[in-house]
């Protein structure tokens, strides 16, 4: 197969979906790999590398749109990228098409086979390739959090692991989850009060056994976030509901309750935002100012740190590509049902349930496209 590495080009995104060791791996296999020139710059492999690992390093992203069979990529395709796929080629990337009609749309009219990376989901209901990066973001949601408490940047003047004899910073995070988890873990290392919140109790218990005893689990309602916003420094939204647009857990009117210089880090924007207030912001305009508190709600957030990030991600979605390359998506699909859940829109038929009922379009039966 004919597999594509176009080079990102989402606002200071710096990750590539392939090393050069996943290119040496596909070409044991007989496959060919297309990769942009400068693809892998921001990732510290350089063209060099990859062409001694056995890839063809191509200029223009045009070409390699029109040769490859599948493209991988990391963030959702934009721009011009919506336009160069093409009919029946495979895009196996993260999407997150429930909180974007316009890049639904028109995948939907491309009629490309798309892959959500974030919904690829094994039977034990995890999800093998949002886990790398939600580890990456969980923890870079408190580094950024006790940055942005720092008073210069507009924060409350907190520091997060207080002093001998000044109480630590108080973090509230919302979902005990792979970020949530991660978070606390970075949150109570650096010495905060930490309170974490789930609806799902098994959650609550695993950390409750495995974090130290200054992490506070407590079970999530409307009536005890509207509590505890209002004495935490720091509130870093993690909640996920598969494959649909994120619940409202803090609403507008909560932020007037809040104490001046509260920061959110909403790690949820990629699905719409746990906080009512959350906007896309990138890595160049981070943040914003709404009733005093400072929001952080950058969508990809493991794009600041590609160094880590892209070796996270490639060791997780490298089995998938060898996979589907080795076989072809159908195949693929038909023999792994983890990556079955992954097609989100097939050839112009939307058979993802969360993305269909997200804007109310028709749900094609999977067995449809096969
Ligand atoms: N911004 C970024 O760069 C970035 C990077 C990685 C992941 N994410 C996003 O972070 C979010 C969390 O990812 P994850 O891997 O931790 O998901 P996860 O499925 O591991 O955890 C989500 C948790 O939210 C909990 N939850 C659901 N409803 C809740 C509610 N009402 N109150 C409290 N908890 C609730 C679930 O029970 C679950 O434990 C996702 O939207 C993911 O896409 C964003």
């Amino acid at each position: 197969m004919i597999i594509g590495i176009p080079k990102e080009i989402k606002n200071n995104e710096s990750r590539v979906a392939l090393t050069a060791s996943g290119v040496f791996e596909l070409k044991q296999y007989g496959h060919h790999v297309l990769v942009e020139q400068g693809a892998g710059k921001g990732s510290g492999i350089s063209d060099a590398e990859y062409e001694s690992a056995g890839a063809e390093i191509v200029t223009d992203p045009h070409d390699i749109w029109r040769q490859a069979e599948m493209i991988v990529k990391v963030k959702e395709p934009i721009d011009e990228e919506l336009r160069l796929a093409r009919a029946g080629q495979i895009v196996f990337t993260y999407f997150h098409f429930a909180s974007s009609i316009v890049l639904t749309e028109a995948m939907i009219g491309r009629g490309s086979v798309c892959i959500a990376y974030e919904t690829v989901e094994k039977p034990d209901r995890s999800l093998p390739l949002l886990t790398p990066m939600s580890e990456v973001a969980g923890r870079m949601a408190v580094q950024q959090g006790a940055r942005y408490l720092e008073k210069p940047v507009k924060g409350r003047g907190v520091l997060l692991g207080g002093v001998p004899g000044v109480p630590p910073g108080r973090v509230l995070i919302l979902g005990a989850g792979i970020v949530g988890v991660q978070a606390a873990k970075m949150a109570s290392g650096l010495g905060a009060h930490v309170t974490i919140l789930d609806i799902n109790t098994d959650r609550l218990r695993y950390i409750n056994d495995i974090l130290p005893p200054h992490v506070i689990t407590q079970y999530s309602s409307q009536y005890t976030i509207r509590k505890l916003v209002q004495t935490h420094d720091l509130i870093i939204g993690a909640v996920l509901i598969p494959g649909t647009k994120a619940p409202n857990l803090v609403t507008r009117d909560m932020l007037k309750t809040m104490r001046p210089g509260t920061v959110i880090v909403d790690v949820a924007v990629d699905q719409g935002g746990c906080v009512e207030t959350c906007v896309p912001t990138t890595h160049e305009n981070p943040t914003y100012i709404i009733d005093d508190v400072l929001h952080y709600c950058v969508a990809n957030m493991p794009g600041a740190v590609p160094f880590t990030s892209t070796l996270a991600l490639t060791n997780s979605t490298l089995p998938y590509i060898i996979n589907i390359a080795n076989k072809g998506w159908k195949a693929a699909c038909a023999n792994d049902s983890a990556l079955m859940k992954g097609l989100n829109v097939v050839e112009g038929k939307v058979v993802y349930r969360g993305v269909a009922e997200a804007f109310d379009l028709p749900l094609h039966d999977v067995v449809e496209v096969f």
